[in-house]
């Protein structure tokens, strides 16, 4: 079996941060085996969360989802791995947090809290293609 070394991009969302869980998000992560390469502290522009969303532009849950976003700080992170993209998504569950596997990081540690839009405590890179779009997006 042949694998591919990739990058990918983690956010902890204003909810994660909030709630004093960077520390245990980012953690879970590292000790599956990806490595930390690179972290940032953000308070993105509303054009920065409309391009890193853009896909979702025009549905219910976009201006909740870029209002959410603008609420706190968020935390950016690129990890590197083997397959890392698709780990870290297995890693963070299901988009609902009320949902999500336990043994998740969103099944163990989020919920519905009753609003508009998923806090869902963190966002994951879905291909490689959008990896490479978020981190310049994130890390220009
Ligand atoms: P999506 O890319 O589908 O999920 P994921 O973050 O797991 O890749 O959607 C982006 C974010 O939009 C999601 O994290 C939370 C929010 N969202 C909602 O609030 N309601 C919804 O119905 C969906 C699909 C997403
Ligand atoms: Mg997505």
């Amino acid at each position: 079996m042949t694998t591919t070394l990739q990058r990918t991009l983690v956010l902890v969302k204003p909810d994660g941060v909030e709630r004093g869980l960077t520390g245990e998000i980012l953690g879970r992560i590292e000790r599956k085996g990806y490595r930390l390469v690179d972290l940032r502290w953000v308070r993105p522009s509303r054009e920065l969360l409309e391009r890193h969303y853009a896909e979702h532009a025009g549905k219910p849950f976009f201006e909740p989802l870029v209002e959410f976003m603008l609420t706190g700080p968020i935390v950016a992170a690129v990890f590197e791995g083997h397959e890392v993209i698709a780990g870290v998504r297995s890693l963070l569950g299901a988009s609902d947090p009320t949902v999500a596997a336990p043994g998740t990081i969103r099944g163990d540690l989020g919920r519905d809290w009753g609003v508009a839009v998923q806090r869902n405590l963190v966002h994951a890179s879905d291909s490689p293609e959008s990896a490479a779009r978020e981190i310049g997006i994130w890390f220009a």
